[in-house]
């Protein structure tokens, strides 16, 4: 099977890599030997052993009578468009680790697959080495899925256990996410929360039968979190992670990307660093978690070349994406328990105001942590922090019971909320 790539990155490396050593115990997984015929990418990169491929500049070259699947490693999306729809057109097979690509053209491109009747395999493409798209696609076909909560994004877990382990703010766990070079020199993509967005809108999209709608996921990022939230999270028994949540009920399917408290003692809270972990809930099995390195040139090369290898024993099918289900797209409506972290007025009566607004609503409080004012400024301080943790309710009841705390707040500062996630992985 001649493969022709697109790229001369991290990932492309890895998988040039991986082709060389693992030579011959390749060949014994398929009927077909894989054999590099070409590689297209911007520069020649000399340091780079292209196993005798023909190099190339342009990638639409890739598009040739000797190359019989196309591997998509250029990133972006409309060189990378272009590319994959070319490939499909001239009926070959692709296999590409593009979440960006597929969030936002993945509809049309595996419709496009469809009319040719080849595959489009992206395993690579959400959680690098994580082999959560097979396991979806292939291992868990007999089951449905019902709920997915994932650690995506490894730069927002590093920061957040980072936070956590040392102690220290958001931008210096940043800093040094960007020192150890695990975050990019512009972190919004991920602190912002929109890659994981766009990993949820393609597993949601695989589990659930359903089109791909990265635009319909609610999206909320980490910045807002504080060493403080950290801090009384992990005293009320918690630990924070970025979470992208998945939940499909008979009437509609919620998608929601968010900061979220667990409990420390669940498998979710103990993934750290740069981990993905991706947990399911299905109607055979209660719970089911992969765990692993989400990202790196190797790992996700292996990704690469499983698939390339499901291609070679004839088993690259277009999945059923897009498909079967057509209900709405919600955000998360199912209540749940919330973090919320008061910065009240330091003063006689706010506490049993805070209780009464509460109880007006129906909310009761599992916990409250009050901690005292600054011993060094107290009376510069106007304020003291009153984390809670409520009874389940929806986002639109705590909207309204927040409106009504407001008063009790210190003008400078905002109520901050963070959901809890009560299931158990
Ligand atoms: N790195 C990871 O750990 C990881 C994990 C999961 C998924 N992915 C995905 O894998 C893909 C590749 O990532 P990467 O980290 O390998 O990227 P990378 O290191 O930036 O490599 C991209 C390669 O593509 C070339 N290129 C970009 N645009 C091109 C164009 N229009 N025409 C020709 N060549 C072009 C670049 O050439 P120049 O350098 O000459 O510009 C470079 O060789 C991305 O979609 C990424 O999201 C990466």
């Amino acid at each position: 099977m001649r493969l022709g790539i697109a790229g001369l990155g991290t990932v492309a490396q890895g998988l040039l890599a991986l082709v060389r050593e693992l030579g011959t115990h390749l060949d014994s997984c398929s009927d077909h030997a894989l054999e590099v015929t070409r590689v297209a990418s911007r520069r020649p990169r000399s340091e780079v052993d292209l196993l005798g491929a023909t190099f190339d500049s342009r990638v639409d070259s890739l598009v040739s009578d000797d190359v019989d699947v196309v591997v998509e490693l250029i990133g972006g999306t409309e060189a990378a468009r272009q590319l994959v729809c070319g490939a499909l057109e001239a009926g070959k097979p692709v296999v590409t680790a593009n979440k960006a690509l597929l969030a936002e053209h993945g509809n049309s491109i595996f419709e496009l697959a469809r009319s040719r009747g080849v595959s489009v395999g992206f395993e690579a493409s959400v959680c690098g080495g994580v082999p959560i798209i097979h396991t979806l696609h292939t291992s868990l076909a007999g089951t449905q899925i019902r709920e997915i909560a994932g650690i995506v994004n490894g730069t927002c877990n590093f920061v957040l256990s980072t936070m956590e382990e040392r102690d220290v703010s958001l931008a210096s766990a940043v800093s040094e996410a960007l020192r150890l070079g695990v975050a990019e020199a512009d972190p919004r993509f991920d602190i912002d929360g929109i890659d994981a967005g766009q990993k949820l809108s393609l597993l949601a999209a695989l589990a659930f039968g359903m089109p791909i709608r990265s635009n319909a996921v609610r999206v909320e990022g980490i910045s807002a979190v504080s060493r403080e939230d950290v801090r009384l999270a992990g005293e009320l028994g918690f630990r924070i992670r970025h979470i992208a949540q998945a939940r499909c009920g008979s009437e509609a399917i919620e998608l929601g990307v968010h900061p979220a408290l667990i409990k420390c003692d669940s498998t979710l809270a103990q993934v750290r660093g740069v981990l993905n972990a991706v947990a399911l809930r299905t109607s055979a099995l209660d719970k089911l978690v992969l765990l692993g390195p989400g990202a790196g040139g190797r790992a996700t090369a292996a990704a690469v070349l499983s698939d390339l290898l499901e291609v070679a024993r004839n088993r690259g099918k277009p999945p059923p994406i897009g498909r079967t289900r057509t209900l709405a797209i919600t955000g998360m409506k199912t209540p749940s328990r919330f973090y919320v972290n008061v910065p009240a007025l330091d003063r006689p009566g706010v506490m049993g105001q805070l209780g009464e607004i509460m109880s007006n609503h129906d909310v009761s409080l599992d916990a409250i942590l009050q901690k005292p004012a600054d011993a060094r400024t107290p009376r510069a301080r106007t304020w003291v922090p009153v984390a809670l943790l409520t009874s389940p309710i929806t986002s639109s009841e705590l909207a309204t019971v927040l409106q009504e705390l407001t008063p009790l707040t210190d003008p400078q500062r905002s109520i901050r909320t963070i959901r809890v996630m009560d299931s158990e992985y």
